[in-house]
């Protein structure tokens, strides 16, 4: 009969042992993964190990129009157009919330529409005009959409207020144009701007302090009607 294991076996392994093994596994297993990768890409084994006068698939020069100037930046490829901006530029105003698409705190406008900046490549962006909080409007010069903002008290901590006011404004802008939303009801008709056309367009812009009737007032008022 076979004998019955007890936790003295010859056989037993230890928690210590079980985890030691595991832990190197992994990290054999994404050792090897990323060698395949790269191996299967025909990159090159690490960055940065690029022959001198050879070609670098790793970096590349960007040209692009930030609220006004002209910008030549040599970057990563990787570099999201949120990164170039605040690494790159020191451009500081556009925040990162998430990094993910998901709270709309990096939304910049980009040659007349809203990206989420975190989720755009900023090779992607060669030849464009971008605009970001610091080009609507100044303190001493604000945008009517910042100027509304501070009138409705349409903010608290302020973290995502750059991204909510660039998204106002470009909301406001797609629904002149006629771009239909979510909620619009008549495809064939010009959008109204009513409370669940801003709703469902502003949507995309997370508030952690809740400020969201007071942005709701805010966008309202520049649109000249009452939320
Ligand atoms: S930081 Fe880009 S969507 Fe959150
Ligand atoms: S004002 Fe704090 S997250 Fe919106």
């Amino acid at each position: 009969m076979q004998p019955a294991r007890t936790p003295s076996g010859p056989d037993t392994v230890n928690r210590r042992e079980l985890l030691v093994a595991t832990a190197a596994g992994a990290a054999f297993t994404a050792t090897g993964t990323v060698a395949q990768a790269q191996a299967a890409a025909g990159a090159a084994p690490t960055a940065g190990r690029t022959p001198a006068g050879a070609h670098d698939p790793f970096t590349a020069t960007v040209n692009l129009t930030v609220n006004g100037s002209r910008h030549s930046v040599d970057l990563d490829t990787r570099t999201t157009l949120l990164d170039l901006l605040r690494e790159h530029l020191h451009m500081t105003g556009t925040k990162k919330g998430c990094d993910h698409g998901q709270c709309g705190a990096c939304t910049v406008i980009a040659d007349g529409r809203r990206i989420n900046a975190c989720l755009s490549l900023a090779l992607m962006h060669e030849g464009d005009e971008i605009t970001t909080i610091e080009g609507l409007g100044s303190p001493e010069r604000m945008h009517p959409m910042q100027a509304a903002f501070v009138r409705h008290d349409g903010y608290q901590c302020g973290y995502c207020t750059p991204g909510q006011v660039c998204s106002a404004v470009a909301v406001l802008d797609e629904i002149e144009a006629g771009i239909p939303s979510h909620v619009t009801a008549d495809l064939m008709a010009k959008p109204e701007i009513s409370n669940d056309e801003v709703r469902e367009r502003m949507s995309g812009n997370i508030c952690r302090c809740g400020a969201y009737s007071n942005i709701e007032d805010a966008i309202a008022d520049v649109a000249g009607r009452k939320a």
